[in-house]
């Protein structure tokens, strides 16, 4: 989402005269894109503050924006640190041209909208094209997970006029791009309406939308995210659609089907199940069960048999007792995922767990937890990747990979990284590779002819 933000910021402020360099010691103007999700992001941010503090000191025309999380989180206290000469929240970008280049105008804009999404601003994504590209389709998120501080930071959640999509999705491809992944904290609520029908999606009409609500060639309006899938996987077979995040209690059956219908689709799913005990599910505010958390499972392995499945994981939640922990392990044994992110649990200021819960894991179990989940984990990552040995996958080739110049690195539609020889393939290629080997997080192989 930041790396998404950050596109935005540099087409804001490239249209307006400014330019991108390669090199930190270049810079004229530094800006640092936060995240306040855990407590160790944020500490990451204050150190790297604390870096540009002393190159400050030794080149005082340096100046320093803190954009993102952060400064919606901690505004006056961020402005006060010798480094920072502007604060500027996710909502109010549009905002920093006019602040960069006046004295008079506030250094800090940190309000939260409940309309922005950028629709209109072509993220810059460089000057030499890439292979795969981030596409913002929502921002901020309704859901009040109880440990979570993103409603908090980032507002509440709003649609993006599916008509920007697509348009900045042609313009990608045009452009040599071969994959979208289409973003938001929460996609299956993706739902978007013209002026007419928002109230039935939950939106207050805004009196100074200008969007454009023309109605699309075949006459429908995309309003849920299947049909918005849909239409972004339509506009070309060439194109690889991913995206990122769903939620277990809005992931419905009508997305699976529209996976199932497109091949260009890739199949993978990130599903966060947080904990696999119902008293954490409850408390977390996650509004699913344990079980229908499985029975989610269950339709994606029923309506997409070979489709990869990622989670997230959370040990030691407010009062977590080890029953509870034993009840996240063997969920996961239960579904077996696929890859997973998996975190201790970090007390965020001001949300509803730091409010009304005590944070009462001490750390070492917390982290024991961690490390038992981790470890079980890897052992199903690197099973789930020994049951790909012997098989062949597309893998869209994204570039040299680190081990080697002679060998490739990419992803298959499962999400997985593959590195194989080069042969006489090129970035941006989509080419058949046959598994020979892998760890548990790498698959390796080789290039093979499409019908061998
Ligand atoms: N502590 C630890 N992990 C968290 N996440 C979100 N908030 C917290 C927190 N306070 C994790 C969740 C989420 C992922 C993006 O970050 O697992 O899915
Ligand atoms: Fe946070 Fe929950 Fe929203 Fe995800 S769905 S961003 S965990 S509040």
């Amino acid at each position: 989402m930041n790396v998404s933000d950050s596109e935005v910021v540099a087409r804001l402020l490239s249209d307006n005269g400014y330019r991108k360099c390669e090199h930190l010691e270049d810079a004229r103007i530094i800006f640092v894109n936060t995240c306040s999700i855990r407590e160790n992001a944020e500490k990451r941010v204050m150190g790297r503050l604390d870096l540009f503090a002393r190159m400050k000191k030794k080149d005082p025309g340096l100046k320093v924006g803190v954009l993102g999380c952060m400064a919606t989180r901690l505004r006056e206290q961020l402005l006060a640190h010798p480094a920072v000469d502007w604060v500027v929240g996710p909502d109010s970008y549009r905002h920093l041209p006019g602040m960069l280049g006046s004295s008079v105008a506030a250094p800090m804009e940190v309000k939260l909208s409940l309309t922005e999404t950028y629709a209109d601003i072509k993220p810059f994504r460089g000057v030499n094209h890439g292979i795969s590209a981030f596409v913002t389709i929502m921002r901020g998120c309704n859901n009040m997970c109880a440990y979570c501080i993103v409603p908090y930071v980032r507002g509440r959640e709003r649609s993006r006029d599916p008509f920007s999509i697509i348009e900045e999705i042609r313009d990608l491809l045009s452009g040599g791009f071969r994959e979208v992944t289409l973003l938001g904290q929460n996609v299956n609520s993706y739902c978007w309406t013209p002026d007419s029908d928002r109230d039935s999606c939950g939106f207050e009409p805004d009196q100074d939308d200008k969007t454009d609500h023309r109605t699309p060639e075949n006459g429908q309006v995309p309003v849920t995210f299947a049909q918005l899938l849909e239409r972004v996987a339509g506009i070309s077979p060439m194109l690889r659609v991913r995206y990122t995040t769903s939620h277990p209690k809005d992931m419905q059956d009508d997305v699976l089907h529209a996976m199932a219908g497109h091949p260009n689709i890739c199949k993978h799913i990130h599903l966060p199940v947080q904990s696999g005990s119902n008293n954490m599910l409850k408390k977390m505010n996650r509004r699913y069960t344990r079980e229908e958390y499985l029975e989610r499972i269950a339709a994606i392995r029923r309506i997409l048999p070979g489709c990869t499945i990622s989670s997230d994981m959370i040990s030691g939640f407010c009062s977590e007792t080890e029953e509870d922990h034993a009840q996240t392990l063997s969920l996961m044994e239960e579904v077996r995922f696929d890859q997973a992110y998996m975190f201790h649990y970090s007390q965020r200021p001001n949300t509803l767990a730091a409010r009304h819960y005590k944070d009462d894991v001490p750390e070492d179990v917390k982290i024991r937890r961690l490390n038992e989940i981790i470890a079980l984990q890897n052992r199903l990552s690197l099973a789930s990747n020994w049951a790909d040995v012997g098989k062949v996958f597309e893998v869209l080739v994204e570039g040299a990979s680190k081990r080697s110049n002679d060998w490739f690195f990419g992803r298959t539609g499962t999400n997985k990284v593959c590195v194989f020889p080069k042969a006489d393939s090129k970035v941006g290629e989509s080419v058949h590779v046959r598994v020979t080997s892998c760890t548990a997080a790498t698959l390796k192989g080789e290039i093979v002819n499409e019908n061998q």
